[in-house]
């Protein structure tokens, strides 16, 4: 494929880039009104070297909360994997007046506030992921409660979660998902989706129960929204296997999910999609700045699952 050829002058590859436009034929798809790409010559090239490599070559990373799930539905907010729990049967009134009050007035405004530095944030996500779980704890929650909880949850994947989850599976790609949720919920979800694939991992919060059941305390190193690549380079045994799989599509919702691919090793191709939900006007600038696609107000895997098929598909 002429693309390919590196001897060929930038401007002129530019020049044929436009002329042969992906958006254009292969993936219809990117000209939805929700993307903006900050450099289309850029992530079509990226995407057609995914494209000549093939399924063999690729790997997915991806966030879980307001990224695989849905952020609104009908103009409400849906849950994520925390919210699951704290507006649940299995909490009690008093603590899900804590849980309600704490996060929505002065944790969550941090966590998406564009003004503020990582740095600046972390100390607030650890103060916050630390009280919710520390309130969790006291809840004596059962294991076996958990699956219900999810059934007679809000909770949804974005629409066209069957083709995402589906293709994957179909060729083989593993699916890492890295989420600062809670691991017992989250995967209660995908499971209740019918959608948990021998390819599908997770890395999350996971809960400790007593010899009862009961929730007793959470396992191993606490993972919040700006932590996830320490978690991941913490984790060298998980990635050794898809070290050979130097092509990665990543797809978060926050900032603290661009990094979420650093432990991977001799990465050659990486394309990131970032889902703007909340505070669009503020953050758009900074999305665009960082994401190779941005998805605004997009509920669906619309655009996911339209790369991940022409990735997939034969020469
Ligand atoms: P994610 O990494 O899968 O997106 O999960 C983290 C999200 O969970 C993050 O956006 C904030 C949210 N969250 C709650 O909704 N309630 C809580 O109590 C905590 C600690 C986090
Ligand atoms: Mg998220």
């Amino acid at each position: 494929m002429i693309f390919h050829i590196p001897w060929i002058y930038v401007p002129v590859r530019n020049v044929l880039a436009i002329w042969h436009q992906l958006t254009k034929y292969e993936i219809p798809e990117l000209k939805k009104p929700s993307v903006i790409m900050r450099d289309r010559g850029r992530v079509e090239e990226i995407i057609r070297n995914m494209h000549g490599a093939g399924p063999g070559a690729l790997q997915v990373i991806s966030d879980f909360d307001m990224t695989l799930t849905r952020f609104a539905f009908n103009g409400k907010r849906c849950p994520t994997s925390h919210n699951i729990l704290d507006n649940s049967s299995l909490i009690s009134e008093d603590c899900k007046a804590k849980l309600a009050n704490f996060p929505k007035s002065h944790y969550y405004p941090i966590e998406i506030d564009s003004s503020l530095s990582v740095e600046d944030k972390v100390p607030h996500m650890v103060e916050w992921w630390t009280q919710a779980h520390d309130l969790l704890v006291q809840q004596r929650i059962k294991k076996d409660q958990l699956a219900k909880a999810v059934r007679e949850s809000d909770a949804m994947l974005r629409d066209g979660y069957e083709v995402f989850f589906g293709s994957l599976k179909d060729h083989s790609i593993p699916l890492l998902i890295f989420s600062a949720g809670l691991g017992d919920i989250l995967e209660e979800v995908i499971e209740h989706n019918g959608v948990f694939h021998p390819n599908v991992r997770v890395f999350s919060n996971y809960m400790e129960f007593d010899k009862n059941g009961l929730l007793c305390s959470f396992k191993g190193q606490l993972i919040h929204t700006f932590n996830k690549r320490e978690g991941a380079l913490l984790n060298p045994d998980q990635f050794e296997q898809l070290q050979d799989r130097p092509n990665i599509l990543l797809l978060g919702d926050s900032m603290g999910d661009l990094t979420m691919a650093d432990g991977v090793q001799n990465v050659q191709n990486i394309l990131r999609i970032g889902y703007l939900n909340d505070k669009v006007e503020e953050r758009r600038d900074a999305y665009v700045g960082s994401y190779d696609i941005v998805l605004e107000k997009d509920e669906t895997l619309d655009i996911p699952n339209a790369i991940l098929r022409y990735i997939t598909e034969g020469k």
